[in-house]
């Protein structure tokens, strides 16, 4: 803790990430009318020959803790397999992917990208229901099913051992009761859940909630809970802009830190590297420049500096767990 303190006070890296967020394809399988990411069809400039030296690189520093690979749809990305494989050799100890779970419907292929190496699965599901599955997802409900079984099922096999989460999009066509049903169905499983409101994107205007739609939403999942305090607990894990704002985000306190530009990194589909989605602007391409001399150079002590003088607004969706959290990894990891 003390080199991560003094690498802020300094915008040096005086040690390697912990943490790498991965958006590796905008490409898609199918079409969520409230996506935020809207080139489907693009076949974005990272593959596997740029980001392989990259993993190789981070790695031979440090391990990375954790690697959050997501899109576009990452399970469609050309050398997937090979990718987490690779990761999985160079000593990553989390390897989680975000998944829209259609190619999960196909058993072989998720005992592949188990066996190579994924740890975790967050399954986007925003509801039980088939008819508003297909409206807001796209594709029938009978395959998301099937996924959802044989991760059951595979779960429940002898050598696999990996963690599962249902992260529903609130949204206005899913009514509190069905969000509370789909929590009760992750329980049954024992699989985790989390959830934000749909907060950006095309359709924000017919499926977007208000502040009063999203409370009684968390009121829902709460009441199901039986929790004796609903101030408390899932409350904070539902996202919503209102939670936190420019003004309310505890990294824009006085005295609080942000270490994210001593703990993680962000790669986009076209290769651009930051250390936050709404922090300063980017600080290098892996297309042209190795990652850590980007890690390294001179735009990244920039951005340190625009960070540690509180220069950057934080806004809801900056996870402040990534930034605060992160410190028992450097102890214990
Ligand atoms: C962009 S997707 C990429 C990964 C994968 N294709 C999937 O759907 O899980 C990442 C997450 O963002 C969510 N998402 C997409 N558009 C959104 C929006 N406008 N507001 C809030 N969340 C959104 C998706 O439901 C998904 O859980
Ligand atoms: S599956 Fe994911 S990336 Fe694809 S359209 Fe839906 S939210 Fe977007
Ligand atoms: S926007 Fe907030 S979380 Fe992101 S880098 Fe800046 S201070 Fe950190």
């Amino acid at each position: 803790m003390e080199t991560l303190n003094k690498a802020h006070d300094l915008s040096e890296p005086l040690t390697a990430p912990v943490r790498l967020d991965l958006s590796i394809t905008e490409q898609c399988n199918t079409c969520c009318p409230y996506c935020w990411q809207l080139e489907h069809t693009k076949v974005g400039n990272l593959t596997f020959e740029v980001l392989a030296p990259a993993i190789k690189d981070l790695c031979s520093w440090r391990p990375l803790y954790s690697i959050n690979i997501t899109g576009g749809e990452p399970t469609i990305w050309k050398g997937f397999e090979e990718f987490i494989f690779l990761c999985k050799n160079e000593g990553v100890k989390n390897i989680w992917i975000n998944t829209n779970a259609i190619r999960l419907a196909n058993m072989s292929f998720l005992k592949k990208i188990l066996k190579a190496g994924v740890t975790a699965i967050g399954v986007s599901i925003d509801t039980l229901n088939p008819e508003k599955h297909l409206e807001l997802r796209r594709f029938p409900f009978s395959k998301m099913q099937k996924a959802l079984d044989n991760l059951y099922e595979i779960q429940n096999t002898e050598g696999f051992n990996f963690y599962i989460s249902l992260n529903p999009v609130l949204n206005k066509l899913v009514t509190p009761e069905e969000v509370a049903e789909l929590k009760d169905y992750a329980n049954s499983r024992e699989w985790g859940f989390f959830c934000q409101a749909v907060f950006k994107g095309p359709a924000l205007d017919k499926y977007g909630i208000t502040k009063e739609e999203r409370d009684a939403r968390d009121k829902a999942i709460f009441a199901k809970d039986d929790c004796p305090d609903p101030s408390q607990g899932l409350l904070e894990v539902v996202q919503n802009t209102d939670k936190f704002s420019r003004d309310t985000h505890p990294l824009q306190k006085p005295g609080a830190r942000c270490l994210k530009g001593q703990t993680t990194l962000k790669i986009t589909s076209n290769g651009s590297v930051r250390f936050c989605w709404n922090g300063p602007n980017h600080i290098g391409n892996i297309l042209n420049t190795p990652i850590l001399e980007i890690w390294k150079g001179a735009e990244a002590k920039k951005a340190r500096e625009y960070i540690r003088e509180k220069e950057c607004r934080c806004l809801f969706d900056c996870d402040i767990y990534e930034s605060l959290g992160l410190e028992w990894v450097y102890l214990n990891g």
